[in-house]
């Protein structure tokens, strides 16, 4: 894609930030978008400092973060996105807000505008039928953080064109990300896998086979997972997860995607993990 192309990302939270960022620091001009203002200085001060990560670890240098910075303007109107030829969308995991967001987009962008979203496991095909331009809707699934993980899952809806797809895919490539096409079914794979096992550690949790510390030891130092299940649930979000789980059991139809009765009431309550400073651990927020 030409890289004058603007970018509109919609939502400014740790997984809009991180693809925001990603596309300024690939040379895009990126419109970054959310109702709440206080929201998108938080992006902002959350992008500066992975910005600032990299410069640390020698992968950026020092004076490319204003200039990657000044690629991001903020806006708080959907009007802002109008100029945009891409525009993914990376709000609440619900499907209702989703389908809300893509039906405003679909009135202040141009018909050729691609509309993709970073939808956890909601279908593509569901959410695509809300616009005018199903052909022109995608998944793009980011793994948190954006930044360092490689890994897009790209999801065709049923109406989904091909010409959609193949810039989809080579925009993912200009990121210097890895595409992996999966299909549209709950979850797809990334989600239809992990989360199973992270619901199964809260099981493990609840029934107490073994202490958070101890469930988190277990996979860190016996699989070699960079985090241990209840330490990655508390950074993607509790919530999220729950929602997840909700969405493989009634997309799928099948009782072992139950959420973990422990997982909905630390919902219920609030702890929502590293965002709300408690979750399954604590966190100085
Ligand atoms: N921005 C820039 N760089 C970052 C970063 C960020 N936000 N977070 C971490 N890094 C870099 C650090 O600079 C560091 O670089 P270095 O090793 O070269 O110095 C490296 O990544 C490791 O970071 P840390 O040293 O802070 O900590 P860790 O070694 O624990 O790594 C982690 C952090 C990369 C998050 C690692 O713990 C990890 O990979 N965890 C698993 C994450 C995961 O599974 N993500 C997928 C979740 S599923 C998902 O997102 C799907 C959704 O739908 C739910």
């Amino acid at each position: 894609m030409d890289k004058n192309r603007r970018i509109g990302v919609v939502g400014s939270g740790t997984m809009g930030a991180g693809i925001a960022q990603v596309f300024a620091q690939t040379g895009y001009p990126v419109v970054l978008m959310d109702a709440q203002p206080e929201a998108l200085d938080r992006a902002a001060a959350g992008i500066e400092k992975s910005l600032g990560r990299l410069v640390k670890k020698g992968t950026l240098g020092h004076e490319q973060v204003p200039v990657i910075l000044e690629r991001i303007a903020r806006t708080t109107k959907n009007e802002g996105l109008r100029e945009c030829q891409m525009v993914i969308e990376a709000v609440v995991e619900s499907a209702k807000v989703k389908s809300e967001v893509l039906v405003k987009l679909d009135e202040v962008t141009s018909p050729a505008c691609i509309l993709a979203t970073n939808t956890s496991s909601i279908s593509i095909t569901e959410l695509a039928a809300v616009t005018q331009r199903p052909d022109k809707v995608i998944g793009m699934h980011f793994m948190n953080p954006v930044p360092v993980m490689t890994l897009v899952e790209i999801i065709r809806g049923l109406a989904t064109s091909d010409e959609t797809y193949a810039e989809v895919e080579s925009v993912t490539r200009e990121l210097e990300k890895n595409p992996v096409e999966v299909q549209d079914y709950p979850g797809f794979v990334s989600n239809r896998i992990l989360m199973p096992m992270i619901n199964e550690a809260f099981f493990c949790l609840m029934e107490g086979v073994a202490s958070r510390e101890d469930i988190d030891s277990v996979m860190k130092l016996g699989m070699n997972h960079p985090m241990g299940p209840l330490t990655l649930a508390d950074f993607i979000g509790l919530d999220v997860c729950l929602n997840i789980m909700d969405v493989l059991q009634g997309g799928i139809g099948d009782d072992k995607y139950r959420a973990c009765p422990l997982m909905r009431k630390m919902v219920a309550a609030g702890h929502l993990g590293r965002k709300t400073g408690r979750g399954v651990y604590e966190y100085n927020k």
